[in-house]
Parts: C-alpha cells; structure tokens; sequence
C-alpha cells in the first residue's frame, strides 16, 4: 500500500479524531436521556456507539447519523456503501431467468436507508425490503427512501438474531457497518439467520471496517479506533474469522474484497 495511501488514512482519523474527544469528555458510553424507552433491547444493543446521544434510539440520534458517519469517514461512507452494487448485480445474475420484478433484496441493518436508496437506482424493479432494531432511524429510512422514485422498500423493525423473514425467501442479502457493532457470539447468530433467509444460488455482501489481517500497517489506527469512537466490540472485530463464520453457517464461495478502509465479503448459498 502506497505511503500516500496511509497518510491520508491517518490524516482521516486524525481530523475526526478532535470531534470524537469532544464528545467522550461530555457524554457517557451507556448514557440515554431520561424519555428513552430501553426496554426490550438486547444489552450490547444499549451503547452510544461513536458517543451518538442516545445510541440508536432518538429521532435525534437518527437525524445526526449521517452527517456524523461522513464526518467520521472524511465523506466516503457512500462511497463504501456503493460497492456492494457491482457484486450484487453480479450475483443476481444467476437469476436472470426470472422477472427483475420477482427478485427480493433485504438490506439487513439498514439504519437510515441509504444503502436502500442505492440498491433501488441499481434495482429499479425489485421488491426491496429493510430490517434494523431502532424506530427511529426506520422512521428516518422511510422519509428518505418515500422521495425517491419507484416502489417503496419494506421496513420492518426486528432483531437480526430472529430475521423475521421466511426461509430461503431472498435473493441477495446486504449489511453495511453492523458487524462491528455486534459481540462475536451475535456476529454468529445474524449470519446464520442471513443464511437462512437467503435462497439457494443466492448471495450475502457484507461491507464493513478493515480487519488487522487486510491492512496490518493500520494496526495502530485500528487499535485505537475502539477506545477514541467507544466501538466496544471492534477489537475483537478486526481479529474475528469472518470467512470461517460465514463457512460455518453454511456459505460457500466466499470472496473478499478490500478498497480504502472498508471490506466486502461476498459469500454463495449453493443453488
Ligand atoms: C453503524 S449503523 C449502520 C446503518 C446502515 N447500514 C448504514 O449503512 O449506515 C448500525 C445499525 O445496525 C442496527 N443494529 C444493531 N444491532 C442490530 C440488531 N441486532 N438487529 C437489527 N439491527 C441492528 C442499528 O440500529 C443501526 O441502525
């Protein structure tokens, strides 16, 4: 990897860097306004990931979100987010003997829908669907995704331990930026849950962070990232086998890909 490449790495985590140490002197990692309804949601779930207000369960919250994930990735989440397109059209290629009306794509952790507004500019036709834990930033996918043109994705609020979708009902499933977010025990359960629900001769993209194994010269970076952003479960993220996870669940023709400091696995359920 070129010496400019790094440079400008660090020079990203730098700058959000002073950002971030503002809000860790303000906010606790596991401080919610006294209004927030807890209840009902998983323990890990309950964090200010990246000192958000709130963790996920504010309309604050899910109004910041985005303009805060450009400002911690120096504007290029969108940019990460758009490479699950080229596999993914890829992919469903091997389903080309059926209507592009007829294919099913769930974008699992879908958060605010912005990785649903790419997929319908590149599925014009599909029946899109959308699945995250938090009200609100549903509440924000569907405002956004209501005034883009073409059939509305389907948004469902649920547990992606408990996919609440039949078997082998999609075509393609996508995830962007929740593995490391998730203890390594629930990284398990949701890619199993991704297996379930996805069609023989289907696939799963995941985008998310670098892993030490991709860029050991960002070891240092990689390594503070969980203390500096509060991402409690990334250091044990960067080490995971995430091929060996996806393996186990029962994937096959697993690639990886790694641009800039994002990573995609495009893993096959046999046809
Ligand atoms: C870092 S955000 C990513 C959101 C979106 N995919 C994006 O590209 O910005 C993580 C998302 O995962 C959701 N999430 C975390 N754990 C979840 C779980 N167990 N089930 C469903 N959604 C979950 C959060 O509510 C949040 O919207």
């Amino acid at each position: 990897m070129s010496d400019t490449f790094t440079k400008l790495a660090y020079e990203t985590v730098q700058q959000s860097q002073s950002y971030f140490a503002l809000a860790h002197k303000t906010i606790g990692s596991r401080e919610f306004s006294p209004e927030i309804e807890t209840e009902g949601y998983p323990g890990y779930y309950l964090q200010n990931f990246h000192y958000q207000t709130d963790g996920y369960l504010s309309e604050m919250s899910a109004n910041l979100y985005d303009l805060q994930v450009e400002l911690l990735f120096n504007g290029t989440a969108d940019a990460m987010r758009q490479r699950i397109l080229a596999p993914l059209k890829q992919g469903l290629t091997g389903f080309s003997g059926i209507s592009p009306r007829q294919i099913r794509v769930l974008d699992v952790a879908c958060g605010t829908g912005r990785t649903l507004k790419f997929l319908r500019g590149t599925l014009p036709l599909a029946s899109l669907y959308g699945m995250d834990l938090s009200p609100a930033y549903l509440r924000k996918a569907n405002q956004l995704l209501s005034e883009i043109p073409g059939e509305l994705p389907q948004l469902l609020q649920g547990n992606a331990e408990e996919l609440p979708y039949l078997d082998n009902y999609f075509h393609a499933v996508t995830s962007v930026f929740l593995f490391h977010e998730l203890p390594a025990l629930v990284r398990q359960r949701v890619i199993n849950e991704c297996f379930r629900v996805t069609q023989p001769g289907g696939l799963l993209i995941i985008c998310d962070s670098i892993q030490l194994s991709d860029a050991p010269e960002f070891k240092v970076m990689m390594e503070n990232f969980p203390a500096i952003f509060h991402e409690p479960y990334y250091k044990n993220y960067i080490s995971d086998d995430l091929v060996g996870r996806l393996e186990s669940a029962g994937f096959t023709n697993i690639e990886s890909q790694v641009y800039f400091m994002s990573k995609y696995l495009i893993a096959r359920k046999l046809a």
